[in-house]
């Protein structure tokens, strides 16, 4: 009697532990690249079932590093659409619409490195525009960028023309220099994106820096780059 209704408890437990950490996020791709050589290349050595198992994946490590255990912190995003396109650049989000664009010809044309390693690297930048908050449109696109790349970083998705540690002119420059400037704050209080991020929920705030680390943004840079004997 007592152990069936502790096997009752347990049962309810994990019920209510998957109901805490589910939330359905339906994922399409479509592929509209036609025949160009960067569609064939993709549909190759990519394919649609492998990017719907990245934006899945790419959405639980972005919980983890947002530290997001329940539904409620996290942005209410139902859909995620990717289109494969031959368009220009590299890859853009459409946040309004949670619609993330890749070009193809860019991957066609890829030889730096391994294509699926870039395309992989790429989504997890894009995929964390989608779950990010922006400040309230408050916050330098740089620090917006920089966050992506963080995310792209601990993947460990890093492309061979990224800045190394210390590099870099500015701490909202954006992308990689960002990225590692963040990731240098956050091995002094370790979270700190996630924190900041939180805070970004509302609005934006260059005392953020300070309240979290008790510094301003300009001493922290100045630091960093010490460290790095620049
Ligand atoms: C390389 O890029 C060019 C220009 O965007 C494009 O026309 C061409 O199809 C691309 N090559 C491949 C193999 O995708």
């Amino acid at each position: 009697m007592a152990q069936h209704s502790l096997i009752f408890i347990c049962m309810l437990i994990s019920l209510a532990a998957m109901m805490q950490g589910t939330q359905a996020v339906e994922y399409v791709v479509t592929d509209n690249t036609g025949n160009s050589g960067g569609g064939v290349r993709y549909r190759d050595e990519i394919s649609d079932d492998y990017s719907l198992q990245t934006m899945s994946d790419a959405t639980e490590f972005i919980w983890d590093i947002f530290e997001q255990d329940n539904a409620a912190d996290r942005k209410d995003v139902p859909k995620v659409t990717l289109i494969i396109e031959n368009g220009v650049g590299v890859a853009f989000t459409r946040r309004n619409l949670n619609e993330i664009h890749v070009n193809a010809n860019y991957l066609g044309n890829y030889t730096a490195g391994d294509v699926t390693d870039e395309f992989t690297g790429v989504l997890y930048h894009e995929m964390t525009h989608v779950w990010q908050w922006f400040g309230n449109d408050q916050a330098p696109s740089g620090l917006i960028e920089g966050i992506a790349d963080f995310v792209r970083l601990r993947a460990e998705y890093i492309p061979s023309h990224w800045v190394q540690p210390g590099q870099g002119n500015r701490w909202d420059q954006g992308y990689d220099v960002t990225a590692r400037f963040l990731d240098y704050c956050d091995g002094l209080r370790d979270g700190f994106v996630a924190e900041l991020n939180k805070l970004m929920r509302t609005g934006y705030s260059a005392d953020f820096f300070v309240q979290l680390l008790g510094k301003t943004v300009d001493q922290l840079w100045s630091d960093y780059k010490a460290k790095y004997g620049n």
